[in-house]
């Protein structure tokens, strides 16, 4: 596996590297990289998801709830703009809040959303985040970026802030 580091993140890849990053072939391997991904994180994580639509955040986030352990079925939350998912007796212990800020007109209404979860307490995944959501841990968050090429492989980027981060994707990259 390969890993570059540069100023403005680390790529590498699981299945051979494109010109611009990690690539994800099948759904299942994004669910696997997911599935990594949840399995480092901690409560107070920011991770936000960016990339078009059907870019496979979504699915994404998915494995996120596998590794992390959390109960409840991950879908598109574009309907219901958050969702609080709990551990499950046999994960992490560290709660699943999926947000998709496509309609979120600003953060003041994910607090209005009253999710009944201090947001520090949970692992907060948002799709849509870039832009939005920095400002729940401006130092410290990761940004996943994923790319639909026209072959449908999707390639996914990491670009981690903060020191800790920065740490925490290489050693998910090695
Ligand atoms: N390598 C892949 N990784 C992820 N999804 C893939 C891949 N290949 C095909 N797909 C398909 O692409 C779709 C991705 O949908 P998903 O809802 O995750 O996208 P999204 O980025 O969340 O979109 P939206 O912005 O609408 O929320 C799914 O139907 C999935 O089966
Ligand atoms: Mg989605």
């Amino acid at each position: 596996m390969t890993v570059r580091s540069g100023v403005d993140g680390v790529h590498g890849t699981a299945q051979g590297r494109g010109r611009d990053g990690f690539e994800l072939p099948d759904e299942a391997d994004t669910i696997a990289f997911g599935r990594r991904l949840g399995s480092v994180l901690r409560a107070g994580d920011l991770v936000l998801l960016s990339g078009p639509l059907g870019a496979g955040k979504t699915v994404m986030v998915r494995g996120i709830a596998e590794g992390l352990g959390v109960a409840g079925q991950v879908n598109s939350p574009t309907f219901v703009i958050a969702r609080v998912h709990r551990p499950r007796p046999d994960g992490r212990g560290v709660p699943l809040v999926h947000v998709d800020a496509y309609r979120l007109r600003g953060l003041d209404e994910l607090d209005d959303l009253d999710l009944d979860t201090d947001l520090m307490d949970a692992a907060v995944v948002v799709e849509w985040g870039e832009g939005v959501a920095e400002r729940l841990s401006e130092e410290d968050h990761l940004v996943v970026r994923l790319n639909r090429r026209p072959d449908d492989v999707r390639e996914l980027s990491l670009e981690p802030h903060g020191a800790d981060w920065a740490d925490r994707v290489a050693s998910l990259l090695s």
